[in-house]
């Protein structure tokens, strides 16, 4: 006999918490008041001492000439898009299948957001969308490495070639991740981060720009630097106008050990993750997140299971989602929806000049995205996959044992999406 859900009246699975994030010991300790004693606490000048050697860490570390460091992985993208010299009012496709930032940032260049369906196995941009897409207004495309997937960089890397295309990666979920052992970031001509609280690299805050080439890094180090040009920072010939974007010292210096702490991170949600897909392997309706072989590090910002409701006795995704979080695991489902669906991309014409240009998202449709975001997907915050090995037991046991009560769990009608 199955026990009596948490939903339905039981006793959680779980009621301890999860592994705490971010992790952080003497190192960071250390580092702050390294930056608090030299009274040397913000960007300017910049890059400043901990940024500048942030700077050649991440970039070795990502396997990129360069690493520009910033303010956070929104305005980066941004950056990024004016660092190329994207033309505004140039079309730049991304996907519809991700975080607000993505294309708002598109905007704030100028720009219009072109968004399109994802791949049904990766939920990453799908490259025939893309190809479909382009018009002769097209100047850039934005996949975004979603998750624990990375988007088709072959067939992405392809396309834009032929056709004369910006590429910039979005790898704000990415850090360390590899496709054919080159790291995100470093394939596209740009790749932008984010060291937001939730990242796998955190400052709280944070940015950071990569790039090979050199004009591009100067013209990076200019636009954060409110287009100041400086020495050894001065070697190309346009004058752009900056933004402060520069990131402080406290944020360098806490990143640069939060960086040497990422490799064995890596590793233990790696090992714990394989666990957890073993652990699941029994259980109907779930299917793991899916591996390429292209991908030769997987990383997970978040891990996404697939959900079939005829394996929990026709219970809605979202109705499941609940059921899990009463037994104590800190899940999502609508962790995004597709942007044109997504009230945080407001179609105000006054902030939203994608509209001011007549763009109308509102008829639009993606299906796969809408499937995952409503139906399929069950994301899965990466700290849970840091703690210790009787975590993977709990979290597997909670799927077993929401699965095993599944005509117990409530029905709610608000699930349609
Ligand atoms: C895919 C994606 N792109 C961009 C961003 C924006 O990063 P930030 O929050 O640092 O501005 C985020 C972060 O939430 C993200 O998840």
């Amino acid at each position: 006999m199955s026990a009596t859900l948490a939903i339905a009246g039981g006793k959680p699975l779980r009621a301890k918490g999860w592994h705490p994030w971010p992790e952080y010991g003497e190192a960071e300790r250390t580092a702050l008041r390294r930056v608090l004693d030299t009274r040397n606490w913000g960007g300017f000048p910049s890059p400043n001492a901990e940024a500048g050697e942030l700077s050649a860490e991440f970039a070795r570390y990502v396997g990129s000439r360069f690493a520009v460091p910033c303010t956070n992985g929104t305005l980066s993208l941004t950056l990024a898009l004016q660092a190329a010299r994207v033309t505004p009012g140039a079309e730049v496709i991304t996907t519809a299948y991700t975080f607000v930032g993505t294309a708002s940032a598109i905007v704030a260049a100028g720009c219009i957001p072109v968004l399109v369906d994802v791949r049904p196995d990766t939920y990453c941009i799908d490259p025939d969308a893309v190809a479909a897409a382009r018009t002769e207004r097209t100047e850039a495309v934005m996949p975004v490495h979603l998750g624990c997937a990375m988007a088709d960089m072959d067939a992405l890397t392809e396309f834009c070639a032929r056709r004369g295309l910006l590429l910039v990666e979005d790898c704000a979920h990415a850090h360390g991740a590899q496709w054919r052992e080159r790291g995100a970031g470093s394939i596209g001509a740009l790749g932008s981060f984010s060291m937001q609280s939730t990242k796998l690299l955190t400052a709280g805050e944070g940015g950071m720009l990569t790039t090979s080439d050199p004009t591009v890094e100067q013209r990076l180090q200019s636009l954060v630097n409110c287009g100041r040009k400086e020495k050894g920072y001065d070697g190309f010939p346009e004058r752009m106008l900056g933004h402060n974007a520069r990131m402080t010292e406290w944020q360098a210096a806490v990143l640069r050990e939060q960086l040497r702490r990422l490799p064995e991170q890596h590793e233990r949600r790696a090992a714990r993750i394989d666990r957890f897909e073993k652990a699941i392997q029994g259980v109907p309706g779930l299917r793991p997140a899916p591996r390429d072989a292209r991908v030769t590090r997987r990383t997970a910002y978040q891990y996404i299971l697939r959900y079939d409701a005829r394996g929990f006795a026709g219970a809605s995704r979202d109705d499941v989602i609940r059921a899990l979080q009463a037994e104590g695991v800190p899940c999502a489902g609508r962790f995004y929806v597709p942007l044109n669906e997504d009230p945080l991309f407001a179609f105000d014409p006054l902030t939203n000049a994608a509209i001011r240009a007549g763009v109308d998202y509102s008829k639009q449709v993606f299906p796969i995205a809408r499937r995952a975001a409503y139906h399929e997907s069950i994301w899965l915050p990466h700290p849970l996959f840091l703690g210790p090995e009787t975590d993977v037991r709990d979290l597997a046991d909670a799927f077993a044992k929401v699965q095993a009560g599944a005509d117990s769990i409530p029905r709610r009608d608000a699930d349609a999406g």
